[in-house]
């Protein structure tokens, strides 16, 4: 399993004391994007991060909750995402994902779709043989903190049944906390996302508590 904190909880007066905790301490960060459109939050731009690139040789999960993610793609890529998940909710179309998971790809990135807590699996089906990673959110997005939907592990189960066939990573995002963390990686999850349990207290140790 890897863990993946969501900078979106990180203290900024203390960024590089943090950072350089997270350096150590995990593989991958989780970077969210929004635009106050797709959810009713404003996170961060693509300069935010660049200066995590310049702080971090960590792989930089980039999850897009924006109405535009073809415009945003780009941007993002050049600088420094190394992964970018788009909403399936914010495109729909099914050629156009298709072709936005294929212009990810070219771009040398890893693709994924999310799914907003009431999105079924199903409608991933068509992509799934082109996916990187799925991202299951557990929480309606656009704030840290919410707690984790239990529906999610009915979802995680669905997917997990039809991975095999394949070659994506599945996701968990929001309200991921030691006491569902757990039974989500029993449940078959790959990269585990959590912010404010992460960066509340000790991050060295509630990060450790998580991978348990
Ligand atoms: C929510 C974001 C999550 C969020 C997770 O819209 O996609 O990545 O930061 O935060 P916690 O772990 O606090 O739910
Ligand atoms: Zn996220």
């Amino acid at each position: 399993m890897i863990l993946a904190p969501s900078v979106l909880s990180l203290d900024y007066t203390r960024f590089n004391e943090q950072v350089a905790i997270l350096n150590k301490a995990v593989s991958a960060l989780h970077f969210d994007v929004m635009d106050g459109h797709f959810v009713p939050n404003l996170s961060f731009g693509p300069d935010i991060l660049k200066a995590f690139k310049k702080a971090s040789n960590l792989f930089m999960d980039v999850h897009l909750m924006v109405d535009d993610p073809g415009f945003f793609t780009p941007v993002f890529a050049k600088a420094g995402a190394d992964g970018i998940t788009f909403h399936y909710e914010a495109v729909k179309d099914l050629k156009a994902i298709s072709s936005l998971i294929q212009e990810i790809k070219q771009l040398g990135l890893k693709a994924g779709i999310a799914l907003k807590p009431a999105t079924d699996v199903a409608v991933l089906k068509p992509f799934l043989k082109d996916l990187d990673l799925v991202l299951l959110m557990s929480v309606e997005p656009g704030f840290g903190g919410q707690s984790f939907m239990p529906s999610t592990f009915a979802k995680l189960e669905t997917l997990t049944k039809i991975k095999n066939e394949h070659s994506f990573l599945i996701e968990v995002d929001g309200g991921v906390n030691k006491e569902n963390a757990a039974k989500l990686i029993a449940g078959g999850v790959d990269i585990l996302v959590a912010g404010s349990y992460v960066f509340k207290g000790d991050i060295l140790a509630n990060i450790k508590s998580l991978e348990k």
